[in-house]
């Protein structure tokens, strides 16, 4: 039997690709370079199966070629607004993401810039290295308390909810939620949370704000100069979700004029491109998206997209499809 042809669009954890490998007829890419619009359109073109990732822009333009081959993208990673899924749908191209595997980590590095900009860790460790420390004092690089404050999660998925597991269970925190659909109220209990019913209820009475929403149109520039204002002077953002959720040019005047009291991005509008006026904010910790970047999320991803080929090429509903 002819193996189905996958293109994997970037490099990934050796165990996998190798994996892959056995059971496909695989083409790798070894440099690890981003690929064009004209690089998909010949991928889609010609590969049974195109495994792309979140650096991976597919639009519209780039699955319209005369004889499409590719029957599935299956993205590695849970995000997925960069790939037009209503184009997807015309070809009749199915989307499969890789849910769940990577939501602990996620929820691991959203807490650690949370205490990462509270505690002021990034100005400490430029310190030490510039060998600019001079020295314990009372007054030195005072930062925020976070334990039993009240933390503020816009959308509460799975990794919301792990969110808000480590910051209750761990950190005493009093937990607000704002999510589009109603949470199961046994979910909430497990964290003593409280759903409000818009963002402008969770803004005012959050000390810290963490954003776990998909990205997508539906959800550009939720956070927007407006709804920063209703942010508390010293309260801090944190945005592990999607760049496009936060408006960087209105985050970064918060920041400048101090109406709040600072922010942590993992991740960005137009990255790895970084809007200048963000790079001049002194209360900002930024991170280049590595929400989900450990051996364990890495690999367990890799594994969950083999997973969802195996089901889709033996004929098989794969769990995670998602359009
Ligand atoms: C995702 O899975 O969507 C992440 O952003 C990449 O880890």
């Amino acid at each position: 039997m002819i193996k189905p042809s996958v293109l994997l669009t970037r490099r990934w954890p050796k165990v996998v690709e190798q994996k892959l490998a056995e059971d496909y007829n695989v083409v790798l890419n070894r440099n690890d370079r981003p690929l064009s619009e004209a690089d998909f359109r010949e991928a889609i073109a010609k590969f049974d199966a195109v495994l792309p990732t979140v650096t991976d822009k597919i639009g519209a333009e780039a699955m319209n070629v005369p004889k499409a081959q590719t029957k599935i993208l299956a993205n590695y990673g849970v995000g997925f607004s960069h790939i037009d899924v209503n184009a997807a749908a015309k070809h009749g191209i199915a989307i499969t993401n890789t849910p769940d595997v990577l939501s602990d980590c996620t929820a691991d590095l959203a807490m650690t810039l949370m205490l990462m900009v509270a505690r002021r860790a990034g100005d400490g460790e430029r310190e030490v290295r510039a060998g600019a420390w001079s020295g314990w004092r009372p007054t030195h690089l005072i930062g925020t308390k976070v334990s039993g404050k009240t933390l503020g999660i816009v959308g509460f998925g799975r990794i919301g909810q792990q969110m808000a597991r480590r910051a209750h269970h761990g950190f005493g925190m009093e937990i607000v939620v704002f999510n589009r659909s109603k949470v199961d109220p046994k979910i909430l209990a497990q964290f003593n949370a409280r759903q409000v019913d818009t963002i402008e209820d969770l803004l005012p009475q959050s000390d810290f704000v963490s954003l776990h929403c998909p990205g997508g149109a539906e959800n550009r520039h939720m956070i927007n100069s407006a709804r920063l204002d209703l942010m508390k002077l010293d309260a801090f953002l944190i945005n592990t979700a999607r760049g496009e959720v936060v408006n960087e040019h209105a985050l970064a005047q918060s920041l400048m004029f101090d109406t709040i009291g600072g922010a942590a991005l993992d991740v960005f509008d137009a990255e790895p491109r970084i809007n200048p006026m963000l790079a001049q904010c002194d209360n900002l910790v930024m991170l280049p998206h590595l929400g989900s970047a450990t051996k364990e999320a890495r690999e367990a991803m890799g594994f969950r997209v083999v997973d969802n080929l195996n089901d889709f090429f033996k004929g098989s509903a794969p769990r995670d499809r998602v359009a």
